[in-house]
């Protein structure tokens, strides 16, 4: 997502409407009639019965209870192509037909889709008994009975109205940037940050449902397989619009073979065997990609990529807009997204930062939809993590805290992923201090980290000389033995020095120089996320400027006192260490 110059929030002449110095609470600005944060106000109450206000929640149950209780809705859902205008009521009348409704919602992606979730599954089977394979004269169709239907107007007289579809995409940065400027205060940015960028129950729902049917395909082979979403579709730190990776899980396979039976015998499946795990995955994977490629309903684009570290077919799904990464035999993954998304239940800090910081890091370019020598952001949420694990008093505990607390041991291919999963085990931070504050600390603290020396390790909360000459070395929290930042080139992580030195800067300045309500200049988060704004122009003129009174008077300084100084080179920087 590029995110446009300053030039467009000038002309917007915007920043004048900012914040007052009466602290009021954001909801009430929104509710202002004839404001422009009225104006801007989603449509967050989507047509039909769907639940609401998951955005505010932080969830407190356990990862699996959610995962599992997500997956059965998603069992009772159906997806359908609807034509673009169409009464509600009609077509929730037509549907119950078949069995009674919990919940629906409709949206918009090249056409109106509605996603329906029956109250029971039977319902589902009805409603594909009463459906009917299309045919043209022209092509033939596969006859593939999935839960993804069309749904045609018999006496194609057309509906007048539209209905009400929920967001799927973020809104546009000059809609955004607008919010933020009528934020009050940075913190207040950073929620609304949060708010405007988190997944949405409905997009929640679609990804899960989009896993069933996905599902169901790979079932044709392993009828006891289960699709398990996994990575930041479900580790709450997922923004609208990314990717959706899915694990096929085939545990419930092997393990039914392991069913204890009394007598003499045991019975065992004919199968076949290949080499090695890496090859079995590499089969399935390809077979399943050819399903998908065939006979998936709405996904185009497959491609497999099955020589990677981790092999994996990708797809896009058409009516969900979603980038699809299917693995398998990929379960640290899945346990690696367990413990994010218990960090980010454990402080409502936690996730406003990581959006706030993978933002930022977007906005400059720092992460990148390709692969290559770039951040990821789940490197950038572990760095996120570590540094809230330094703070006085934490904000959040260590992987080997979180590990005392367990309930049980979990061992996954020799790999020791033993932590709580029980979030009400782990007590509150007594740290109180502001988003704003954390935001300034985390650009300071990177900004001036020894990347050349020491390596990122949230297992114990500190900082470790590294066992590679990496540039970043972030530990992987399971595989303790691997780097999860090995891809960045010295020159990414140059680059993501500087800017976070400048981002700390930059908020510094506003500290002490807080633009006046009427000089109609972006202000706090703003002023990070855009790479032109009019303050980072003097900042590296200043930089230096500052930089070289710094390093004269230090040294006059310790030639007075007749001290030794060290001139050390960090990442490019070069900073003073003064030793007595
Ligand atoms: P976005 O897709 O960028 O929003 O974030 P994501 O967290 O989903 O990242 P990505 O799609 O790249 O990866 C999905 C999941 O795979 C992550 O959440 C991690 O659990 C895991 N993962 C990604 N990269 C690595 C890595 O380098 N090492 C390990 N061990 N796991 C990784
Ligand atoms: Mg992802």
């Amino acid at each position: 997502m590029a995110v446009p110059g300053v030039g467009l929030l000038t002309r917007l002449n915007l920043c004048a409407r900012r914040r007052t110095r009466v602290q009021r609470p954001i909801v009430r600005l929104l509710s202002c009639p004839g404001t422009v944060a009225k104006d801007l106000r989603r449509d967050e109450q989507p047509s039909g019965s769907v639940e609401t206000g998951f955005e505010d929640k932080i969830p407190k149950r356990r990862f699996s209870e959610m995962q599992n209780e997500r997956r059965e809705q998603a069992q009772r859902t159906v997806l359908i192509h609807c034509p673009e205008k169409i009464s509600e009521n009609k077509f929730l009348k037509y549907l119950s037909q078949f069995g009674p409704i919990n919940n629906h919602f409709f949206y918009e992606s090249f056409g109106l889709y509605a996603v329906v979730e029956f109250c029971q599954k039977e319902s589902i089977g009805s409603l594909q008994n009463g459906t009917h394979t299309p045919s043209t004269a022209m092509e033939t169709a596969i006859p593939f009975r999935s839960r993804f239907f069309n749904l045609k107007l018999k006496n194609q007289t057309s509906e007048r109205s539209r209905v009400r579809s929920s967001n799927q995409l973020p809104r546009s940065n000059k809609q955004l940037f607008e919010l933020l400027c009528y934020a009050e205060s940075i913190d207040d940015q950073l929620n609304t940050l949060l708010k405007e960028f988190q997944l949405t129950e409905e997009n929640t729902k679609l990804r899960y449902l989009t896993c069933s049917l996905i599902e169901d395909m790979a079932a044709a082979y392993f009828p006891d397989c289960i699709v398990r979403p996994f990575g930041s579709s479900v580790n709450t730190f997922g923004k609208l619009g990314c990717d959706l990776d899915m694990f096929l899980d085939l545990d419930e396979t092997r393990n039914l073979s392991a069913h204890k039976i009394s007598g003499n015998f045991l019975m065992e499946f004919q199968v076949k065997n290949v080499p090695s795990e890496r090859i079995a995955t590499q089969k399935i994977l390809s077979v399943l990609g050819e399903c998908l490629d065939h006979f998936g309903p709405g996904c185009v684009g497959v491609q497999k990529i099955l020589n990677a570290r981790c092999p994996l077919v990708r797809f896009s799904h058409q009516a969900s807009g979603f980038q699809c990464d299917l693995t398998t035999n990929n379960r640290i993954a899945l346990t690696s997204s367990e413990l994010l998304y218990i960090y980010g239940a454990l402080d409502s800090r936690v996730r406003a930062l990581v959006f706030s910081v993978r933002c930022w890091a977007r906005a400059h370019s720092l992460t990148s939809s390709i692969p290559g020598a770039w951040i990821t952001n789940f490197s950038l949420t572990m760095m996120v993590i570590f540094f809230l694990q330094r703070r006085s008093p934490p904000i959040l505990p260590t992987l080997d805290s979180l590990k005392t607390l367990a309930e049980d041991k979990c061992v996954i291919e020799g790999n020791n992923c033993t932590f709580v999963r029980d979030l009400s085990r782990i007590k509150p931070s007594q740290n109180t201090e502001t988003l704003e504050l954390l935001l300034k600390e985390f650009f300071e603290y990177f900004g001036n980290f020894a990347f050349d020396k020491n390596s990122i390790n949230i297992r114990q909360g500190r900082e470790q000389n590294k066992p590679d000459s990496s540039p970043l070395y972030i530990q992987n929290p399971f595989e303790t033995s691997l780097n999860i930042s090995k891809n960045v080139s010295q020159s990414q992580l140059q680059k993501f020095v500087d800017l976070a030195r400048e981002s700390a800067w930059i908020l510094q300045q506003e500290d002490t120089d807080r633009p006046s309500i009427s000089s109609n200049r972006p202000w706090g988060l703003v002023s990070l996320l855009l790479p032109s704004a009019p303050n980072r122009k003097s900042f590296t003129k200043k930089k230096s400027n500052k930089f070289a009174i710094e390093t004269v008077k230090n040294l006059l300084e310790s030639l007075k006192g007749n001290r030794t100084e060290n001139f050390t080179k960090t990442s490019g920087k070069r900073t003073i260490s003064t030793q007595t």
